[in-house]
């Protein structure tokens, strides 16, 4: 056993960009003691060494194999803004969330609902929540974005979920927006319109308009599916799909209004058909007023 010891050593010197490149090595090294070592199994202690031996190989090999941790890479925001972020939370949101943020009757846990929640809600508004009603609304931010910041950081420390996206995330200028458009009639215009300019929903509650929203908080809706929205994980959803999505969105809002008023741009024959009733309509008003006060 111990003139193999020694053998094993230059394993543990290597740096890890080479680790894996000598697997083969490893296995080798690793089977000629083995191999001496049941030669002499008539020893009392072989099946112990043997023992000790596999569990040394079962962590090396591990250590070697295991991605690296990655704390702060997956939340964006930097850790020292954490503990700033909970001072904000606990004055500006724990009465409805709970002290740590496990929820209230008031307001649901916040645990794993990722910086994007937190980014979205804040970002937009809606939090923190004044008003009783069916849905929240978008209202006047109330915090800067470096305070956004560091409660998305704290929410963020508390449970896995999804990150804030990046600039690359969110960089639509090659997206493909006629697929863009197909992907938003199937998945999002049932409930926010053809051309995003919202709708109503059950129980008085609506699906916003989504004219003048940041990429940013469209992607972040996406991901984090807010009130009655489903959420689109990039799962069901990949990024490029996303992407494509907010560069339909974001080329319809630019298009202008020919015509006048958009009428939600709901197409010609629905808007050939609003003005035939309402302008019959008037006109049958009219004759009515008239005929009732011939008589
Ligand atoms: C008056 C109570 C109240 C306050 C104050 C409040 N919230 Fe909320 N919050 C709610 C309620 C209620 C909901 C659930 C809305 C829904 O889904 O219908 C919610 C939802 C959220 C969500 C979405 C959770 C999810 O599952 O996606 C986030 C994130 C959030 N709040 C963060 C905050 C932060 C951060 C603050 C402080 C700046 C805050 N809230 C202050 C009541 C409150
Ligand atoms: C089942 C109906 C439904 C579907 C489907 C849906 N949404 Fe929503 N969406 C909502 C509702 C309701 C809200 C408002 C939530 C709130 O106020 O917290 C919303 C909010 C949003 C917002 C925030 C707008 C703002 O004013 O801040 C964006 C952006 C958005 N949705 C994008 C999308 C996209 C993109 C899709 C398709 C991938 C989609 N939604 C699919 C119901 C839906």
């Amino acid at each position: 056993m111990h003139e193999h010891e020694h053998e094993h050593e230059p394993m543990h010197d290597q740096p890890p960009s080479h680790r894996h490149g000598s697997t083969r090595t490893f296995v080798r090294l690793l089977t000629t003691p083995l191999r001496a070592l049941s030669r002499r199994r008539r020893s009392r202690f072989a099946p112990l060494v043997l023992l000790l031996l596999g569990l040394a190989i079962t962590g090396g090999a591990y250590a070697a194999v295991a991605p690296p941790p990655q704390a702060e890479a997956s939340t964006g925001v930097a850790s020292a803004s954490i503990k700033e972020g909970r001072q904000l939370y606990l004055k500006n949101c724990s009465s409805c969330h709970g002290l740590n943020a496990e929820g209230t009757s008031d307001g649901p846990s916040l645990v794993g609902v990722g910086a994007a929640a937190v980014d979205f809600q804040v970002g937009t508004g809606r939090m923190p929540a004044r008003q009783d009603g069916p849905q929240i609304q978008r209202k006047r931010v109330e915090f800067t974005q470096d305070e956004i910041n560091a409660m998305a950081a704290y929410v963020a420390s508390l449970g896995p979920g999804p990150a804030v996206p990046d600039k690359e995330q969110l960089d639509y200028a090659d997206a493909d927006a006629a697929e863009g458009g197909a992907i938003y009639r199937t998945n999002c215009s049932m409930c926010h319109n053809f051309a995003g300019k919202g709708g109503a929903l059950s129980r008085g509650k609506y699906a916003p308009s989504l004219d003048g929203v940041s990429p940013k908080h469209i992607y972040e809706a996406m991901l984090t599916g807010p009130q009655s929205m489903p959420v689109f994980g990039d799962g069901t959803m990949p990024p490029e799909d996303k992407k494509a999505i907010i560069k339909y969105l974001k080329i319809t809002e630019q298009e202008a209004s020919p015509g006048g008023a958009s009428l939600g741009k709901i197409g010609p024959v629905t808007e050939g058909a609003v003005g035939w009733l309402v302008g019959l309509g008037a006109l049958i008003a009219c004759a009515v007023w008239l005929g009732a006060k011939a008589r």
